[in-house]
């Protein structure tokens, strides 16, 4: 007779040992401006969207607090009230509990600082709102107010504070932070081109004391410079990928805080961004007019279909290039719009989806009205057309002239649209370049280039056309990248040992 389990009393339960830190859940309080789907203009969006769950999986209770746009609020389920504060940088204020799908959130609710429509940044003329220094001041010692523990049942083990928005977590903190609680800060640069920096006008409101306004703390060639402050005082930085991480300690790309980085370099960190593979997904696509996998591929036919339809362009079986991005000088439009009447005559077509600088924009709109029939922009802002051309176009250009990491290369490795990218930064962490060798082996994932000129945006198209016609080594390419592990796993588990380091570190 075996034994019955039903019949087997136990006695009382032994007391459980206790866990070892490594495998005791952390809790993180993330700080960001925009959040996916809530809230976005770029790929931070999508990495602070994408974080809580990658993190979930390696023992991380990433809860992440923003600033209460009118989407956020409205997005925000089971809201409850978790502090109100009275006289909040010029007017009443509460943080807000709740969650949005699977993440958990803290909102801070100020009005007279965020219930504005649009870009968050911007107002309807395109310029940054001017009292923007306070907005993210305001933020920044909300996020370090809940790190000391001022509001009740959150106790945060580390601030993760993302750009320069959130970048005076780890100021505020070393000012006004004396005798509290204490969570260690790591500071994650998204891009260093946005620095958040003030004209001192703008001091009296930001609540530190006059000593902070000097070359040890905020002050920055005269002005108040918000990621100058964090960088010097966040217990850890990061960046998006490892060859920025590398690029920004010179004069050339550190965007003059190269020095400061170069001090801080032990404590900086480069560590790639993944791609959200369920958002991203050509097998389950609503936006899609055919989904399809790496072994459908023909299927892609109906979607270059698709966008051919919704770009106004003639049916055609010539190579279809395409560009989703910020329309801006760093993304390297400027030079497609010059290479723009060689690109065409060598074969390609290419259609564009973006918003951003007016005269990047007018260039590229100009050079594609010589070319109706072949050329075609739409301007704006449009997450499912963004994914249509990623299911139907053949490559995506990605001619960036610095890339902190981007995600557009891995989108398109995704959906099989094989990336055409500049070789710096984590473009050049990302995609693994067409050489004889790779395809050779089979692992090629994209093309990329080093010459930062209109010509050498040219000389890689028409590489991509020539491995286009091959179209053997073409299918592999595509498949290499659908194949690729371009998600969060490994990223998220490097956070995660960083973020459990920095909290044994602090006692
Ligand atoms: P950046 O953050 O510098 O703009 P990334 O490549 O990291 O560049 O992220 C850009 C993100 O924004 C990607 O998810 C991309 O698909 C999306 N995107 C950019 N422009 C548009 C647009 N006009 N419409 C829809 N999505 C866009
Ligand atoms: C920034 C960078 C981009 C990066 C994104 C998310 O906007 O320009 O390269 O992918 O942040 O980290």
């Amino acid at each position: 007779m075996g034994i019955d389990a039903a019949g087997a009393r136990p006695g009382p339960a032994p007391p459980s040992p206790p866990q070892p830190a490594s495998q005791r859940r952390l809790p993180v309080l993330g700080v960001a401006s925009e959040m996916f789907p809530l809230l976005k203009t770029g790929g931070l969006a999508d990495v602070v969207g994408a974080l809580p769950a990658a993190l979930a999986e390696h023992g991380v209770d990433l809860t992440t607090l923003l600033p209460g746009h009118p989407a956020v609020v409205a997005g925000l389920e089971g809201g409850q009230v978790r502090a109100q504060w009275p006289e909040w940088f010029g007017g009443p204020a509460r943080v807000l509990s709740g969650r949005h799908r699977n993440a958990e959130l803290l909102v801070l609710d100020a009005p007279h600082l965020y219930a504005r429509h649009g870009n968050p940044y911007l107002d309807a003329s395109g310029r940054d709102w001017s009292d923007n220094a306070l907005r993210y001041a305001a933020l920044a010692l909300a996020a370090a107010r809940i790190g000391w523990g001022e509001v009740d049942g959150l106790a945060p083990a580390v601030l993760h504070a993302h750009d320069w928005q959130a970048a005076l977590v780890p100021v505020y903190q070393h000012y006004l932070g004396a005798g509290k609680r204490r969570a260690p800060t790591l500071l994650t640069l998204h891009n260093l081109a946005f620095q958040g920096q003030f004209g001192a006008a703008a001091w009296a409101q930001l609540r530190l004391p006059d000593a902070a306004f000097s070359t040890q703390g905020l002050e920055y060639h005269g002005d108040i410079g918000f990621l100058k402050g964090g960088l010097h005082f966040a217990d850890a930085i990061s960046t998006v990928s490892p060859s920025y991480a590398e690029e920004i300690l010179t004069l050339a790309g550190g965007m003059g805080l190269d020095a400061m980085l170069r001090w801080r370099r032990e404590r900086l960190h480069g560590i790639v961004n993944g791609l959200d593979t369920e958002a991203w997904d050509p097998a389950h696509d609503p936006a899609l007019a055919r989904t399809y996998d790496a072994d459908t591929l023909e299927r892609r036919a109906a979607n270059r279909r698709e966008i051919e339809a919704c770009f106004g362009l003639p049916e055609a079986e010539s190579p279809l290039l395409c560009m989703v991005s910020r329309l801006t000088t760093q993304k390297g439009i400027d030079l497609v719009a010059q290479a723009l009447d060689a690109i065409v005559g060598a074969g390609a077509r290419l259609v564009v989806l973006g918003a951003g600088e007016a005269a990047v924009e007018s260039a590229l709109q100009s050079a594609a009205a010589r070319h109706p029939q072949r050329v075609a922009v739409r301007i704006g802002y449009d997450e499912s057309l963004a994914h249509l051309l990623h299911g139907g176009a053949d490559a995506i250009l990605v001619p960036s002239r610095f890339e902190p990491c981007g995600l557009t290369q891995l989108s398109g490795q995704r959906y099989g649209c094989v990336p055409v990218v500049a070789r710096v930064g984590g473009l050049a962490d990302t995609v693994i370049d067409a050489n004889h060798a790779a395809i050779a082996a089979g692992v090629a994932t994209g093309v990329q280039f080093g010459e930062l000129s209109a010509e050498g945006v040219l000389g890689a198209v028409q590489r991509t056309l020539r491995l286009h016609r091959d179209r053997a080594a073409w299918r592999s390419m595509q498949r290499a990248g659908m194949r690729a592990d371009l998600g969060w796993r490994a990223s998220a588990g490097l956070y995660a040992a960083l973020y459990r380091q920095l909290a044994q570190e602090t006692p």
